[in-house]
């Protein structure tokens, strides 16, 4: 029991498994407060079991002694140690970044049920758009300005570090690296409607020579060369999908929903919730609903078969 429980500890989306110094010293921070919870719990049980084992021996003056020493003294005394650690620890969880440092900025903005993801230059410019997963360099901090297009949303990547609300009409900033490079789920902490617990997306942290030669090839606007999949990229023009969605270098030029340039690269679809496969997108498009209650996007069910298919073939090799 105790192994299969301690299982569940580690893995890509667990704050007890930390791949970066925030979450370690969030777990750090974990295991002290379980250490002192424990030791309150053991004197508590331990004064119990003496209470009950010796009836009427006590004394008014030693009951009233024990009440003020182990139900307000002990337990004070613990809990100031703890108050006292956490705040201690505080300001190196959330280290303070001066402004004019150079550092990676990247801004996501929660929507009901997905996740915006704008890289930005040292100047704030966006350089391009992508939805529902990150991209990070390892070893350095990545700064990431937070907010919310409709309601209180909550980015979290328990792997990486703490929560940060997102909230609309303001800009919550939070700082997130990874020591080893790997894929990391992220999720979305604050309930935010029918599909919050369909609201996940990936953070990717990769090696900062191969994270520059990403940045600087989705960076160059203009593809030389168009699509390989002309006639897919025509079908998803001809259906209206581009009034929402935009793909680098096409027609399609949509900002509603989520940018859907280079989307054959991504791990899964619909925020986390599906396999990234052409059946699953095919699935997607025909009824969003149904698998995401409440999401924006209408159904397409009403377009020929041999269309959505022909979509989902285009947009799982888009690349
Ligand atoms: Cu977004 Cu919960």
């Amino acid at each position: 029991m105790l192994v299969i429980f301690l299982s569940s500890c580690s893995g890509s989306q667990s704050a007890l498994d930390p791949a970066g110094p925030e979450a370690s010293r969030v777990a750090h921070l974990f295991f002290v407060m379980l250490f002192g919870g424990a030791v309150i719990w053991v004197a508590v049980v331990a004064a119990l079991i003496y209470a009950s084992r010796k009836k009427n021996a006590h004394s008014e003056e030693s009951a009233g002694r024990v009440i003020l020493w182990c139900g307000a003294i002990l337990p004070s005394a613990i809990l100031c140690a703890l108050l006292s650690y956490g705040m201690w620890l505080m300001p190196a969880i959330r280290p303070w970044v001066p402004d004019d440092q150079p550092v990676r900025r990247i801004e996501v903005t929660g929507e009901q049920f997905w996740w915006r993801v704008r890289y930005l230059d040292e100047t704030g410019k966006t350089l391009f758009e992508t939805a529902n997963e990150v991209r990070i360099p390892v070893g350095e901090p990545t700064h990431f300005a937070l907010k919310a297009a409709d309601v209180i949303h909550s980015f979290w990547v328990p792997s990486l570090g703490g929560k940060m609300d997102m909230i609309p009409g303001r800009t919550n900033p939070l700082a997130l690296q990874a020591d080893r490079e790997g894929i990391y789920n992220g999720v979305c902490a604050e309930f935010c409607g029918e599909s919050h617990a369909l609201m996940a997306f990936r953070v990717r942290a990769v090696a900062a020579a191969d994270y520059e030669a990403w940045l600087s090839e989705r960076s160059a606007e203009t593809r030389t060369n168009g699509l390989a999949d002309a006639e897919g990229l025509a079908v998803f023009l001809k259906n209206g999908c581009g009034a929402c969605h935009a793909i680098s270098g096409t027609a399609a030029n949509g900002r509603i929903g989520p940018d859907l340039t280079a989307f054959g690269e991504r791990n899964t679809l619909a925020a986390g919730t599906l396999p990234h496969t052409a059946e699953d997108i095919a699935r997607f498009i025909a009824d969003p609903a149904k698998i995401k209650p409440g999401v924006r996007m209408p159904h397409f069910g009403m377009l020929q078969e041999a269309d959505i298919q022909r979509m989902a073939a285009f947009l799982k090799e888009l690349k």
